[in-house]
């Protein structure tokens, strides 16, 4: 099975939707409960194209630190141009299970999106434990695919296309299990909250605009879906958009952490 790849071009494409209001939102929410002040050495675990990494290093300031760690290297070319104003922000090439920092390096960390592309969770989060401090705070979002509502007319090509997009990833349904998994490697568990991502309209700057297009390329040739099956899908979708009856709900859920209660 291959999952996703980020690529030149998944790099771009992901960069594009990580620019809709609906995912500038869910950083605003990560961004204030992470809480990252002054001085602060903070690391994004998958860091992706950086934006999060931007906001954090604007928000620790020269004196704080701030580390992006993707293994994708056109993912850091984009990451490495967001925060070349920003010289205490710094972009490194990794892998979540063999984090490239020494014991207890960071005040706090985040992950968002990422862990569900990992094949070893618990090793990865027993990594992110091991680069905090005593007392260091760790926040991760991830999706359960589960809990996606997407109206279409056919729900039985629908049915199908969602179980090829599963095949993008690791674990569709990882947040089920991640205050378990938290726990086992060691950290006291603080929050879990839900951050919905609601498009009740399709507009060409909605999150689900750039779904849409995303999954209708990678599910061609999966679970026997063939162009014309992506294309029926895609024209199901845009005429709910023009009769007004568009609606496209996921969540994402969010853990809060701490290293020592
Ligand atoms: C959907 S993007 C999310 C990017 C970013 N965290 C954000 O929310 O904007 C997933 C990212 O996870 C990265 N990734 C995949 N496997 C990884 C691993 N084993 N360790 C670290 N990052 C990984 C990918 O390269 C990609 O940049």
């Amino acid at each position: 099975m291959t999952t996703l790849r980020f690529d030149e071009r998944g790099a771009r494409r992901t960069e594009r939707m990580y620019a809709s209001p609906d995912v500038v939102a869910q950083r605003e929410q990560v961004l204030s409960l992470l809480a990252p002040q002054p001085g602060e050495r903070v690391l994004d675990v998958g860091s992706g194209p950086g934006y999060l990494v931007a906001s954090l290093a604007e928000a620790v300031g020269p004196g704080g630190t701030v580390h992006g760690l993707d293994p994708s290297p056109a993912m850091n070319a984009l990451a490495a141009a967001r925060t070349r104003e920003l010289p205490w922000a710094h972009i490194d090439e990794g892998d979540a299970v063999a984090l490239p920092y020494a014991n207890g390096t960071f005040d706090a960390a985040v992950s968002t999106q990422v862990y569900e592309y990992v094949t070893d969770v618990a090793g990865a989060l027993g990594e992110l434990r091991r680069v905090l401090r005593p007392d260091g705070r760790a926040l991760i979002l991830d999706t359960d695919w589960d809990s996606l509502v997407w109206h279409t007319a056919d729900r039985e090509l629908h049915r199908r296309v969602v179980a090829a997009w599963e095949e993008h990833l690791v674990h569709p349904r990882l947040p089920r299990t991640l205050a378990g998994l938290l726990r086992r490697a060691g950290f006291h568990v603080t929050g879990q909250r839900v951050h919905v991502i609601f498009n009740p309209r399709l507009t060409d700057d909605s999150f689900s605009a750039g779904m849409m297009t995303a999954i209708a390329r990678f599910v061609v040739g999966r679970q026997g879906l063939t162009e014309a099956d992506a294309s029926a899908w895609l024209a199901d979708l845009r005429a709910r958009g023009d009769e007004g009856d568009y609606l496209y709900s996921v969540n994402r859920y969010v853990f809060q952490a701490t290293t020592s209660k």
